[in-house]
């Protein structure tokens, strides 16, 4: 017996459909992209601006961009130039979405791309909420491809062997300085 698109189990079957398939596409995604997923929270990314003197004459890449918790205000409130990268589909989608509903899309750009193999060099912030062993693979492109003086800014994680300029422990957010620049720190 068929039952109708309009029943309650059937409505109810679909939501619990959808809820489930959700959960297991958040849960998959990790280990399809070597990609989890947490937002950095306000205070964090606030920590983030100070401890790098964010302004208007930056170039911040958020690596591992998320929905964008650094790039938005980043670009909306700290009139930084931003480009955002994020490896999981469903949330480039939400970024792009952002981007276009929002002010200061001429400053954000978006790019569905891996972080360990994107280019660096014209960074001169770089955010980062990321896992310890992605701090210690992007090491060596930090030191490759970031400009003297560079700013690093990392939610939880430091880079391994490396010592911070600065530490929020409240924010939880380390700032480390590429050396030979007259960058803040
Ligand atoms: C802990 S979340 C942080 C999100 C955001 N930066 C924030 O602070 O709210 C890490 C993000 O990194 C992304 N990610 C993981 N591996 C990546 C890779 N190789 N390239 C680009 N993004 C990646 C994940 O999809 C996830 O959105």
């Amino acid at each position: 017996m068929a039952v109708p698109l309009s029943s309650p189990y059937f409505i109810a079957g679909a939501v619990l459909f959808a809820f489930a398939g959700s959960v297991a596409y958040f849960w998959m995604s990790s280990f399809l992209f070597g990609a989890g997923y947490q937002g950095a929270p306000r205070r964090s990314v606030d920590a983030m601006f100070r401890l790098s003197r964010l302004t208007e004459d930056d170039f911040l890449f958020e690596l591992g961009a998320g929905i964008g918790a650094v790039t938005f205000p980043a670009a909306r409130e700290r009139a930084a130039r931003v480009r955002a990268i994020e490896i999981e589909p469903l949330r480039y989608g939400v970024l792009r979405l952002r981007r276009a509903l929002g002010p200061a899309a001429d400053r954000i750009e978006i790019r569905r791309d891996n972080m360990f193999s994107t280019d660096l060099r014209e960074a001169t912030v770089v955010s980062a909420f990321l896992w310890p062993g992605a701090m210690a693979r992007l090491k060596p492109k930090f030191e490759r491809e970031l400009r003297p003086g560079a700013r690093i800014v990392s939610r939880c994680h430091r880079i391994p062997e490396w010592t911070p300029t600065e530490y929020d422990p409240e924010a939880d957010v380390y700032l480390y300085v590429l050396p030979g620049g007259s960058a803040a720190g």
